[in-house]
């Protein structure tokens, strides 16, 4: 058992699945992570509702008005004693004061090899451009989107008759493995 495990909140917008497998890894044996926070910007998601189903503590942010979602959560962090966030499909951007206090404490996984297909549709994008392989990456959260330093990535290749969905189930699968291991990669770091 680790003793000192370090606080960690994840961000999520919908389905959740890398949640689970961050939630997954926080409850191994070796696990340095205590998955203590999840914050949602929508209420009836699969993601809330597994967090809910787990007990750990969920919040959900209302949007309405950007800098006091942002002050709302960043009061929730501070009360977690959060140390890492994992955005984890996270529909909103934040602001760079927001990624400012947070630098070098916020990760992202995007459904691309980055720098390649930055921001929205990157499926799509692999198959108009008939690219052979496509992917997905860790990477930290910087004030340019997507742009951050990048952790890890894993390749996948990417068929024929590949459907933007049937891209995006293969590139999810590789996605919850490679989020623990990401973690585990800069736990060292931090
Ligand atoms: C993932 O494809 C992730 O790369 C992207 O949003 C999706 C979230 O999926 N940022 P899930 O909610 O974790 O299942």
């Amino acid at each position: 058992m680790v003793k000192q495990k370090i606080n960690c909140a994840v961000f999520v917008s919908g389905r959740g699945s890398n949640l689970k497998s961050i939630y997954k890894y926080s409850k191994t044996k070796y696990s340095k992570i205590l998955l203590k926070l999840v914050i949602s910007n929508k209420p009836d998601v699969l993601g809330v509702t597994f967090a809910r189903r787990k007990k750990i503590n969920t919040k959900i942010i209302n949007y309405k008005n950007k800098s006091l979602a942002e002050k709302n959560i960043i009061r929730y962090l501070k009360k977690n004693n959060i140390r890492l966030i994992c955005l984890a499909g996270f529909m909103k951007v934040l602001s760079k004061s927001f990624i400012k206090k947070y630098k070098y404490r916020i990760i992202n996984i995007h459904p691309s090899l980055l720098p390649k297909y930055k921001g929205l549709n990157a499926h799509e994008k692999v198959i108009k451009n008939n690219d052979k392989f496509s992917g997905c990456t860790v990477h930290f959260v910087t004030e340019k989107l997507d742009s951050g330093k990048i952790i890890i990535q894993k390749k996948v290749k990417r068929f024929k008759f590949d459907t933007p969905q049937s891209l995006s189930k293969r590139i999810l699968f590789e996605e919850n493995k490679l989020y623990p291991i990401a973690i585990k990669k800069i736990l060292t770091k931090i």
